[in-house]
This record gives C-alpha cells, structure tokens and sequence, in this order.
C-alpha cells in the first residue's frame, strides 16, 4: 500500500511532521505493508481539502491528524479488499 504524505508549507504547517512521525512508530506489522513517500503539494490545500492532506494508494484523505491517521489507513485497508 502506497502512503504519500503532503509535506508542502500548508500541510506542514497544519501538522504533517506529525503525521509522519506516527506513521513510522506504527507497529512492524502495519509498516511492513507501508510504502512512505512524500508529496510538496498534491493542489487541493486550495479550498478542496482540509489539510494535512495523505493519498493512500490513488484515494485523498484530508484532515489527517496523528490521532486519526492509523484509524484512515485501517478503514481503507477494510474498505479496499487487497489494499495491503
Ligand atoms: S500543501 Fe499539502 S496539498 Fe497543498
């Protein structure tokens, strides 16, 4: 499963080192199916979404925190059959 995370200056100043810093203090077993990358900016911090905005695999997930993120990545893998 492909995780990219929008490092860009509003999803980082909205949070999004925190975001990263919970994902890589996942459980091995969840980040053995976590490929981790990052975006500068994915164009829709502009009044599409509210950032810090992820895209797992082709899917935006917006307002992402580091209390939500593992719930967001949890419910896709269930949602998406194979996400993983
Ligand atoms: S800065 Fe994150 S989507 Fe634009």
């Amino acid at each position: 499963m492909k995780i990219k995370v929008c490092v860009g200056t509003t999803c980082h100043l909205m949070g999004s080192a925190a975001v990263i810093e919970e994902i890589n203090n996942f459980p091995e077993e969840l980040m053995n199916k976590i490929e981790l990358s990052y975006a500068t900016c994915f164009d829709v911090c502009h009044g599409m979404m509210k950032p810090p905005v992820i895209r797992i695999n082709d899917k935006f997930f917006e307002n992402v925190e580091p209390e939500n993120v593992k719930e967001i990545i949890e419910n896709y893998m269930k949602e998406v059959p194979g996400a993983d």
